[in-house]
């Protein structure tokens, strides 16, 4: 893990991926604090709200965490300017192909730029524009997920992207065990979201936890695309009634698209917000069957509420472990 806990500037090389509504200053801090690196999940929030959230965050710890921006947010290069003015020091950019204004803006911020590589192709862009690291992020994650799983993407990404920078393996990881094997595999580190969710820390409402902890693997399930003519980022959630209440959803964009009462783009945008409010609902309201309930495949390992140091102890010490049997 030293690569990536140099890069990181922590004890571990474990991220906890940004997660809207759940990565808020307390679990970013118990994190960082724990050893571990957190990320502030901006989504949808206002220049003047992450200048909040930050400061608060750097109120409860003063180890290293990140920033997690929406690619497509309308006011970009001002949530920059704020990851600026706060000097934080790495900064993660989400949901598509960052812009060369919101790279440069980085940079001359002095912060780290790490991107998510979705293909071996798109990796090898991402670092000719100047991302510092990449994650990779498998279909077995939760939340808005790619068609490839982790086992592949990080066999087909390590071997030619890791000599050249530090690449984070997410999607799927619930035990220590593999984080040995994509370290082994040349990882410089992991990024998890679906294991913290019940840290004691996050403020993930009691229903929200208590669903994942009864779910196993087989409930958290993608999201079917209704209509080719509107495609949509499949998200993987626990099956509730909100999974039907989005098929509805899509059914009335794409009757909206052939009356010609919306554009493509504003239908996307529509549903985009409909999965934002109907995370809040789950993970704020604790409305855990009309809600969305966001959760990786790895939710089958969710079996408690624990501290995150707990959680982060836990992860190392199987890693260190399972390293310790294959050396003998
Ligand atoms: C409830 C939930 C919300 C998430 N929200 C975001 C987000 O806002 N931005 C983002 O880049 N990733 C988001 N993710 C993905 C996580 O940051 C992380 O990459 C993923 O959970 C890793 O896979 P795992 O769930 O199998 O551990 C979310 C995941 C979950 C479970």
């Amino acid at each position: 893990m030293a690569r990536g806990a140099e890069f990181l500037g922590t004890r571990y090389a474990i991220m906890a991926g940004a997660m809207t509504w759940v990565s808020e200053r307390n679990l970013v801090a118990a994190i960082s604090n724990a050893g571990g690196f957190g990320v502030i999940a901006c989504g949808a929030m206002d220049p003047a709200r992450l200048d909040e959230e930050i400061a608060a965050t750097k109120a409860l710890t003063s180890k290293p965490f990140g920033v997690n921006l929406i690619t497509m947010h309308p006011q970009m290069l001002e949530l920059i300017a704020v990851c600026a003015k706060h000097k934080v020091g790495h900064i993660v950019l989400a949901g598509g192909l960052p812009s060369g204004a919101a790279i440069e803006a980085i940079k001359a911020a002095g912060a780290k730029l790490m991107c998510f590589a979705p293909a071996l192709a798109l990796a090898k862009k991402l670092a000719r524009s100047g991302a510092d690291a990449l994650i990779i992020e498998g279909s077995e994650a939760g939340g808005h997920i790619g068609p490839v799983s982790t086992s592949v993407l990080a066999q087909e990404i390590l071997p030619e992207m890791s000599p050249q920078l530090p690449v984070f393996i997410a999607g799927g990881i619930g035990r220590g065990s593999a984080i040995a094997a994509y370290l082994e595999m040349g990882a410089s580190g992991v990024q998890l979201g679906t294991r913290f969710v019940c840290a004691t820390e996050s403020v993930a409402h009691a229903n929200f936890k208590r669903a994942f902890i009864r779910a196993s693997a087989r409930d958290a399930l993608a999201s079917v695309q209704f209509d080719p003519r509107l495609p949509v980022i499949p998200v993987r959630a626990l099956k509730n009634a909100g999974t039907e209440a989005f098929t509805a959803k899509q059914r009335e964009m794409v009757g909206q698209l052939d009356a010609g009462a919306v554009e493509l783009a504003e239908a996307q945008l529509q549903i985009e917000h409909y999965w934002a409010g109907a995370l809040r609902r789950a993970v704020v309201d604790g409305d855990v069957e009309g809600g969305s309930l966001m959760a990786g495949q790895s939710v089958g390992m969710v079996t408690k509420e624990e501290p995150a140091a707990d959680i982060i102890g836990s992860l190392v010490a199987e890693a260190a472990t399972a390293l310790a049997e294959r050396a003998g």
